[in-house]
Parts: structure tokens; sequence; C-alpha cells
């Protein structure tokens, strides 16, 4: 098993990371449910799979479950009040814990939930995608998304530790790993080049799963995100490189309707965009944009938009991102391999070019 800390003073949390840790006693996450009280949330596709696996961790508490309908589609503020039904309905207090099992959706929801309930209660994170372990399970962010935009509605709010169970994975969808993929490259691309030359040696055997170079992959790109996480909690400013790819990619989620395209693909379509359009700018080599393409290509994941969509379209969608500072459309790009820059400087005729030569409509 590894373990690493989110640092983040009284808020600081561990992350476990193994094979068949939901029962095993070194890492006892029960302990971190503080009360007598915890609610399990879930959805339909993974509850059936690991609920009972869950709630036998905490036998002893008083416990109830919430088991929200699966998907994107589904990440709303109705869906997350469903929550609050259960925990006003069965007496939930404010020394209660929530508990997130299930991928980033759940988590996010799950987590919003936490942070509102009460004005804020506990929440343990225990992530069942790829993509959550390595992502959305760290770092606080909760939130649900609104028909004009996504994760709209959120909150900052630290889970008290995040169990990554890599043997939940094992019922994970190959197109739902890969999504994760996207995430892991991500972190080699914006701040670890070492990492991102270490994934294009062992991409092979970290598709085909192998233990030990998932265990490694997980690890390394928590440690990343627990850096990035620990130096801007807020994101007042350096966080905002996380974003790499994610102001193209929520234009390309909330175009397709969430869920036609997963996550992890708008993104790896959309770090592929901010790659080409760094190099537009003059920051980038083609030689990394040609290694980064490649990389997320060999994960078998999208690395062009959708063909139906237009550059106005993407220009309007991408407004409305989160990122938007005073009309100014604010961009992660790349200046070298594990360099990325928040920047504003990109001016929307660039923005269009790059979306034209990506083969998007005019
Ligand atoms: P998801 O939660 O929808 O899970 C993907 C699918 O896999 C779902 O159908 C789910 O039910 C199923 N599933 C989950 N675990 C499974 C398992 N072990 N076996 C079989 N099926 C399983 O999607 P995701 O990719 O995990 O997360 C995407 C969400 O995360 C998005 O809403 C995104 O906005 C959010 N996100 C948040 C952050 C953050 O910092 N909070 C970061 C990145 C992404
Ligand atoms: N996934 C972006 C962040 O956590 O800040």
């Amino acid at each position: 098993m590894k373990q690493l800390q989110v640092s983040l003073g009284e808020r600081s949390y561990p992350i476990f990371i193994g094979r068949n840790l939901l029962d095993n006693p070194d890492v006892d996450w029960a302990s971190y449910v503080r009360g007598n009280q915890a609610c399990v949330v879930s959805n339909d596709r993974v509850a059936p799979l690991y609920m009972a696996a869950a709630k036998q961790a905490l036998a002893g508490k008083r416990l109830s479950e919430v088991v929200l309908p699966d998907g994107e589609a589904h990440k709303s503020l109705a869906v997350a009040a469903t929550v609050f039904d259960r925990l006003l309905e069965e007496n939930h207090n404010r020394s209660t814990t929530l508990v997130a099992l299930g991928g980033g959706v759940v988590g996010d929801m799950c987590g919003f939930a936490a942070a509102c309930y009460q004005r804020g209660v506990a929440f343990v994170q225990l992530p069942t995608t790829l993509l959550a372990m390595v992502d959305s399970s760290v770092g606080g962010k909760t939130g649900v998304n609104h028909p004009l935009g996504k994760n709209m509605i959120g909150a900052f709010h630290q889970p008290v530790c995040v169990v990554a169970d890599l043997s939940l994975l094992d019922s994970l969808p190959e197109r739902e790993y890969a999504a994760g993929v996207a995430e892991i490259i991500k972190y080699g691309l914006i701040c670890d080049a070492p990492f991102f030359a270490w994934l294009e040696a062992n991409i092979a055997a970290l598709m085909a799963r192998d233990g030990e170079v998932l265990a490694e992959a997980v690890y390394r790109s928590c440690v990343n995100k627990a850096k990035v996480v620990a130096e801007d909690e807020r994101e007042g400013g350096r966080r905002a490189i996380l974003n790499l790819g994610h102001t193209f990619g929520h234009a390309i989620e909330t175009a397709e309707g969430y869920g036609n395209w997963l996550h992890g693909e708008a993104v790896a379509a959309g770090m592929s965009l901010a790659m080409a359009l760094s190099v537009e700018m003059g920051d980038l080599s083609v030689e990394v944009l040609r290694r980064g393409n490649q990389l997320l290509q060999r994960a078998g994941l999208p690395v062009k938009p959708p063909s139906a969509m237009t550059v106005e379209q993407f220009l309007q969608l991408m407004g409305r991102d989160k990122k938007v500072v005073d009309g100014r459309l604010r961009l992660v790009l790349l200046k070298g391999l594990g360099q990325a820059v928040v920047s504003e400087a990109a001016s929307v005729e660039q923005i269009a070019k790059v979306l034209l030569a990506a083969g998007v409509k005019g």
C-alpha cells in the first residue's frame, strides 16, 4: 500500500492507494468517521457492486444510504437535494459523515451535499473510477451542473480521507479507464516532465492495467495534485493549471450533452487543442505537441473535437466557463513539457484558427 498526505493545515488528510483497502485494518478508513452516524452515497451502477463492502467496513455505525441515478446527466441540484431529504428523514445531525462511493459524479455531488448539509459535515472519498482516484476525489472541489454550464454550482470542501482501492477498478469498463488516463497524462504535461517520459515508456502496461504500473501512476498523479492543491487550495492562481484542456473540454461536454463525451475524453481533445494553441502562440515546440497527441492516442483517447461543433459554438460555450476574467478567456497553455502557465494572451482569432485546423466547422 502507498500513502501520501494532502497538506492543508487543519484540513490535511491522507490518501491511501492499493488493492483490497476497503476492509484493510492498516487503513481503517472507518476511523475517519468520527460520529456514530454515516450515510453512504453511491449510484445505481456502483451500489450493487460495492455498497455492501463499504457498509460492512462501517459496521456498528448508524448507517443510511442514498443510491443516485447513474450518470453525468443526473449531476444536478435536484438530484443532490435527494441526499438532503434522506439525511433529514433519518435524523442525521452535524456530527454525521457522508461517504462518497463512486466516480467523479458521485464524489462531486456527495461532497457538495456534505459542504451544504447543516452548513458543512465531514465526508470520506471512496473513489471507484480511475479518474476519481487521480483527480476528482483529491482537492475538495465539489459541485453540480446547471443546464447552462458544467460545475457552475459548488463549494470547496475537503474530504477527511481518500481511499483509492485499485481492486474496485477491476469492474471499470475500458472506455472509463482510458478517460482516467487522460487526467494522468495531464500531470505530465502541466508540471512533471519526468512523469510524462515515464508514461511514454509504460503506457502499454498502464492500459493493460499492470498492478505495479497502475499503482505508481495513481500515486504520482496524486502527489502532483496534492502539491498543487497545497500551494493554492481555492484556485487563486497556480491551481488553475489543473484545468489544462478543460475550457475547451467543458464546451465539448456541454455541446454534446452531458455524458455523451466522457469528461476525460473531452479533456483529452481539449488538451490537444490547448497544446496546438500554445504552438500557434509560439510558446511550445511542435515536437511536444506531437508527443502529447501520440501519448493520448496510445491511451485510446480522442485528440480531435467533435466534427459537428462550430467555432462560434465553441467560443460561446468557452465564454461561459468559470475561467473568464473581465471578458477575456483565461486559458492554460504550455511553455514547454511540464511547464503550464495561465494566460489571457490568446486572441479570439488565434483560438478560432486552432479550432478550424482541428476540423471544427467555420
Ligand atoms: P462517473 O462518476 O460518471 O463514472 C463513470 C461511469 O463508471 C459511471 O457510469 C459510473 O457509475 C461507472 N463506475 C464507477 N465506478 C465503477 C466501477 N468501479 N466499476 C464499474 N463501473 C463504475 O465519471 P468519472 O469519470 O469518474 O468522473 C467525471 C466527473 O468528475 C465529472 O462530473 C467531472 O466534472 C468531475 N471531476 C471533478 C473534479 C474535481 O476536482 N472535483 C476533477 C475532475 C473531474
Ligand atoms: N480538476 C481541477 C482541480 O481540481 O482544480
